[in-house]
């Protein structure tokens, strides 16, 4: 099973980038680890970061091709994009959306999320564990389907 793994605006800063709020982890070392519990599960994680929403678009629509299922940071796009949200309804594949941060206790503007009711759940707030959980429950829905 191939699972993608997608990631959205500024997340390759992670470690450099308000590690108060993000942590210290790159997003390399957040892959690496992701990728060693991924081969525990079975499953094949194709990887995609993307500062530009349109190439985040086009990796959904790819991603129907040849993925069982995906879990997205859509970072700042969470909370703006039409363009992802269409992407992820259009494409029918269960998604899970993730945030190392808590989302609903930050700013205002951070607590809607426009991804998030096309997506089967969102994990929120567990730092690089985020993803982790994410690709559990993503994969265990994927299973039990
Ligand atoms: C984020 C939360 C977003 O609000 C923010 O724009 C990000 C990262 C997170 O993982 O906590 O870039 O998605």
């Amino acid at each position: 099973m191939k699972i993608m793994i997608l990631n959205g605006p500024n997340i390759n800063m992670l470690g450099t980038r308000e590690p108060e709020i993000y942590g210290s982890l790159t997003l390399d070392d957040i892959i690496h680890d992701l990728t060693e519990y991924a081969k525990t599960l079975g499953v094949e994680l194709v990887t995609f970061q993307s500062n530009v929403e349109g190439e985040i678009v086009t990796a959904i629509q790819k991603a129907k091709n040849d993925c069982a299922g995906i879990v997205i940071n859509p970072a700042a796009y969470t909370h703006t994009s039409v363009a992802i949200r269409d992407a992820i309804a259009a494409v029918g594949l269960p998604c899970v959306e993730v945030h190392l941060s808590n989302i609903h206790n930050r700013e205002e503007f951070r607590k809607n999320s426009l991804t998030a009711p096309v997506c089967i759940g969102q994990i929120a707030g567990f730092g690089a564990n985020s993803y982790k959980l994410g690709l559990k429950g993503l994969f265990d829905f994927i299973k039990s389907a």
